[in-house]
């Protein structure tokens, strides 16, 4: 008997404040034309001053439970995606677990930057095929706002705040094929690359967090190709084709970056999620804003065939193949 992961229900959250690209340009040396232009980023959310990413996660989660009809006391294993939790220790997701009511299971922090929770959905598969996990909570959740030096334009114009989580349930019943749940994730990271997006600090060299240090060309050029790269090698391995792809949910970087991976891909734009002009970059919660958003407004349905995929400092990367 096989067991699969089934993505049973999905939540979001985004925080109230939106901050325009007009407001940006009064802080920082900078336009709308410009931003768009380059990014395709029109505004980005940013989390209210003491709401931190556990508010963040936990919003997202409690929707997706309700989604899913899970109590948050049917949960085994609670893994959160994030760069920026909110103290050094404990982990970010033990709060999230403690006022989700799960009192059983385990729940930790996993840090790949904008690839955590494509990174999370890939641990989480595994052990609920490895039959050690029954229902898994997986979330990404960041306030990178926090992380941002707001006199740099180069970089903090990209960024926004923001939390999707999903809940994932094992499915060894009936009816269970191929074709069902999570087909297959695939991760990757390259530390080579680890100064190319890297934050100048933290809590074992500098003591505090440092801000965000980026060389943007470098980034790009790495993304489209591994992007394009682990998305063909996910779909090799379930003996499918670009074709078969319903929905491709990207990591939401940067337009110019979604447009380069689709062109190389060759999916066309109406079967990609974009949310990119709306959050800005979120990242490792991306991914599950994007994915909720489109579940619940009806373009992903049951059935579908859809592409997860993202990359992020580390390098990582990573994609999780799934049927809806
Ligand atoms: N407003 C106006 N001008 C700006 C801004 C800004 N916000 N930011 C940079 N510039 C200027 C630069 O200073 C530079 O000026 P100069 O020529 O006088 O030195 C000029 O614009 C061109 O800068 P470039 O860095 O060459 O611009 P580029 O076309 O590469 O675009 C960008 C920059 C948008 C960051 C691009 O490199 C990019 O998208 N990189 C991918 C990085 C990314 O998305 N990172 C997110 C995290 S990684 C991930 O999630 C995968």
């Amino acid at each position: 008997m096989i067991i699969r992961s089934r993505i049973v229900g999905c939540g979001a959250y985004l925080p109230e404040r939106v901050v325009t690209n007009a407001e940006m340009a009064r802080m920082v040396d900078t336009t709308d034309e410009w931003i768009v232009e380059r990014t395709g980023i029109r505004q980005r959310h940013i989390a209210a001053e003491g709401e931190n990413t556990s508010d963040l996660a936990f919003a997202a989660a409690e929707r997706a439970l309700a989604a899913a009809g899970v109590k948050g006391s049917d949960v085994d294993l609670l893994v959160l995606g994030t760069a920026t939790p909110d103290n050094t220790f404990p982990a970010t997701a033990v709060k999230v677990q403690a006022r989700l009511g799960m009192t059983g299971g385990a729940a930790f922090d996993l840090q790949a930057v904008c690839s955590g929770f494509v990174y999370g959905m890939a641990v989480a598969d595994n052990f609920i095929r490895a039959g050690q996990v029954r229902t898994a909570v997986v979330i990404g959740a960041e306030t990178f706002s926090r992380l941002l030096d707001w006199t740099d334009r180069n970089t903090c114009v990209l960024f926004g705040d923001g939390a999707g989580a999903v809940v994932l349930r094992a499915d060894s019943g009936e009816g269970t094929n191929r074709d069902v749940g999570i087909l297959s994730t695939h991760l990757h990271s390259d530390g080579r690359h680890h100064d190319l997006l890297h934050t100048k600090g933290g809590p074992s060299s500098t003591r505090g967090i440092g801000a965000i240090h980026m060389q943007g060309k470098e980034v790009f050029r790495h993304a489209v190709v591994n992007l394009a790269r682990v998305a063909n090698e996910a779909l090799e391995a379930n003996g499918l084709t670009v074709t078969d792809i319903d929905w491709l949910v990207p990591h939401q970087a940067n337009l110019r970056i979604l447009d380069g991976t689709a062109h190389k891909l060759n999916i066309p734009s109406e079967r990609i999620v974009v949310t990119v002009q709306r959050h800005a970059n979120t990242s490792a919660a991306s991914v599950p804003l994007a994915l909720a958003e489109a579940v619940g407004d009806g373009r992903i349905r049951p059935g579908h065939l859809v592409m997860l995929e993202a990359m992020g400092g580390g390098f990582t990367w990573g994609a999780c193949l799934a049927r809806m």
